[in-house]
């Protein structure tokens, strides 16, 4: 028996927590109870929503089709040596208590990524990245159940067509696959990742001068906490906007005229520009509407104070938009998903 539920409220199942609904909703635990609702006549030829932790999203409107939300847990030793050890995780773990579980046994490589809201399984989709560090940096191999042959795909680094904030789940296989299954490789031995200007001054004011994977996980935790607000407490969903990139030519251009501009050169050549330093120069950071706005620590995230309208929220993101483009002729892309 399928136990599918109808004209279900999802607010609750997402970080930016805006009243939505959706047709059908059904919660997984295994492919088996998948392969069972998708054989269901009834949501058969509906249109399928795959939610993971929720994190990354804003819907605009109710989802007229079925929510199927990825509740397959468990975590596996696959091997495990002297110098490292690799664990096969459940797609519907929550991505920071793994984090946790690790950091407890002293496995490095995520540390840097903890706190971030979500699940495993939204981890690859979008290569999470903090803090020097990205999923891409640790990641063996995932399992996909394909919606169309039925089948279970494994893909590896390579087919996964890892970029910033991208992989082939956000394009060509949008919607057409759902992650089961992540397998990551950690280390015993693990070399820290404290480039990141951030993590150093947190180490030096939390008096900590040996390195370990607990002590760069309490930072990260700590910088995250006092930068970024907290989805239990207020609605968000992370970074709204990506940080663009854009070629040498522009940034130099740009750079003549607005001096400080915060800017990350990447190894290509290209430039990556501070969304949030654009967006704050304009006015933008800790403007509040009827209930929702931009916060007021970190002005590439949206946040809803009250159970806001989502059209609202985007709304607000296109006037972002706009005003980014007249100034700085950059175009910003949204890092959230609309629905
Ligand atoms: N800045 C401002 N004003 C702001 C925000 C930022 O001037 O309101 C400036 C900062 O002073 C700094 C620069 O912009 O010079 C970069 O800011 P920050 O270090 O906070 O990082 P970010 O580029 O805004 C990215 C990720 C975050 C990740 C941090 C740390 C993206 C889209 N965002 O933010 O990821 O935590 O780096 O690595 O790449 C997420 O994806 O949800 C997320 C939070």
């Amino acid at each position: 028996m399928v136990n599918i539920e109808y004209n279900k409220s999802i607010t609750e199942y997402t970080t930016f927590g805006v009243p939505v609904s959706s047709n059908y909703f059904f919660a997984f635990s295994s492919v088996q109870e998948l392969k069972s609702v998708l054989a269901n006549n009834l949501v058969k030829d509906e249109k399928k929503l795959i939610l993971g932790g929720g994190s990354n999203m804003l819907f605009t409107k109710n989802f007229d089709g079925i929510v199927l939300k990825n509740e397959i847990n468990g975590i596996e030793i696959i091997s495990e040596n002297n110098a490292e050890v690799i664990l096969k995780v459940g797609a519907g773990e929550n991505w920071h208590d793994f984090v946790i579980y690790c950091v407890e046994k002293g496995w490095g490589g995520i540390e840097n990524l903890s706190l971030i809201p979500g699940s495993v399984g939204a981890s690859p989709m979008q290569n999470i990245g903090a803090y020097g560090v990205e999923i891409k940096d640790v990641f063996v191999e995932l399992e996909a159940f394909n919606l169309e042959t039925k089948k279970i795909e494994i893909f590896d680094n390579t087919t996964c067509k890892f970029g910033y904030r991208e992989s082939i789940f956000k394009n060509s296989h949008k919607d057409k696959y759902i992650i089961t299954s992540v397998t990551y490789k950690l280390s015993k031995n693990p070399v820290f990742n404290t480039s990141y200007g951030a993590i150093e001054n947190q180490l030096n004011e939390m008096g900590i001068s040996e390195l370990s994977v607990k002590a760069i996980s309490d930072a990260v935790i700590a910088i995250r906490s006092s930068k970024l607000p907290d989805p239990k407490e207020i609605g968000n969903a992370g970074s709204f906007f990506k940080n663009p990139i854009i070629t040498k030519e522009k940034f130099e251009k740009l750079q003549a005229k607005f001096s400080n501009i915060a800017n990350y050169p990447q190894a290509d050549g290209t430039v990556k520009i501070a969304a949030g330093w654009l967006i704050d120069q304009l006015g933008w950071k800790g403007k509040t509407y009827d209930g929702y706005g931009v916060h007021k620590n970190q002005a590439l995230v949206l946040v809803n104070y009250s159970k806001s309208n989502g059209k609202d929220i985007y709304d607000l993101s296109t006037n972002i938009l706009n005003s980014v483009k007249e100034k700085y002729n950059i175009e910003l892309e949204r890092e959230v998903n609309i629905y």
